[in-house]
């Protein structure tokens, strides 16, 4: 099974970075083969169609691919204004936006139609950030996503990890696992 990682903030010290790359890390001492993925890396302009006119930028035909891909998926998502970032927004949006006249990529649902994907997010109050997984649920279904019924929300993450960034918490560790293995098992018995 393969499982892709990504944290919606590109800040140098992100929780949701740090709990991405968590994640990644525990998912890949138990089995599936982990891209752990950083959107930092990828040079998407903010989605404009008069731009995506002029064509797609190629940085967002790679994450098609690798988003298609990838049959399970585990998003770390920042709260801002009790909802998710607009990083995650335009990214999304730049994804699901078909490219006229391509012949993979005019259908705009192709790299996330059927994805199983986990919600976490990590925020230093002691909510940690569930609220903005309320608003992304929505999303990721209107992209024709499957949601794991489990979550998990980071509270008080700036003394959630340690010096090596794994989590400290014993039972945050439990609830993160139990995400992963949740998501990796519906993507297995979802793919065809
Ligand atoms: C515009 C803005 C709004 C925010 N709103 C919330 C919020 O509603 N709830 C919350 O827990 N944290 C909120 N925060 C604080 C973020 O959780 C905090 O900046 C966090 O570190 C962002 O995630 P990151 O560390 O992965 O970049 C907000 C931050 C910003 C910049």
């Amino acid at each position: 099974m393969k499982l892709l990682v990504f944290a919606g903030s590109t800040r140098l010290k992100s929780f949701n970075r740090q709990l991405a790359r968590a994640t990644a890390a525990m998912a890949s001492a138990s089995g599936p083969e982990v891209t752990h993925l950083e959107l930092g890396d990828f040079d998407i302009p903010m989605y404009n169609a008069d731009l995506e006119a002029r064509g797609t930028p190629a940085d967002v035909l790679r994450l098609k691919e690798i988003m298609h891909a990838h049959p399970a998926w585990i998003i770390c998502t920042p709260e801002y204004n009790a909802s998710y970032p607009a990083l995650v927004k335009n990214t999304l949006d730049w994804v699901s936006s078909p490219v006229q006249g391509h012949a993979t990529w005019n259908d705009g649902f192709r790299s996330t139609r059927g994805k199983v994907v986990g919600m976490l997010s990590a925020s230093p109050g002691a909510l940690g950030g569930l609220r903005s997984q309320s608003h992304l649920a929505p999303l990721l279904l209107n992209l024709q996503c499957w949601l794991a019924p489990l979550n998990f929300a980071l509270a008080h993450a700036a003394d959630a990890f340690d010096a090596d960034g794994a989590l400290v918490n014993e039972p945050a560790r439990r609830h993160v696992q139990a995400v992963i293995d949740q998501v990796v098992w519906a993507a297995g018995r979802l793919q065809t």
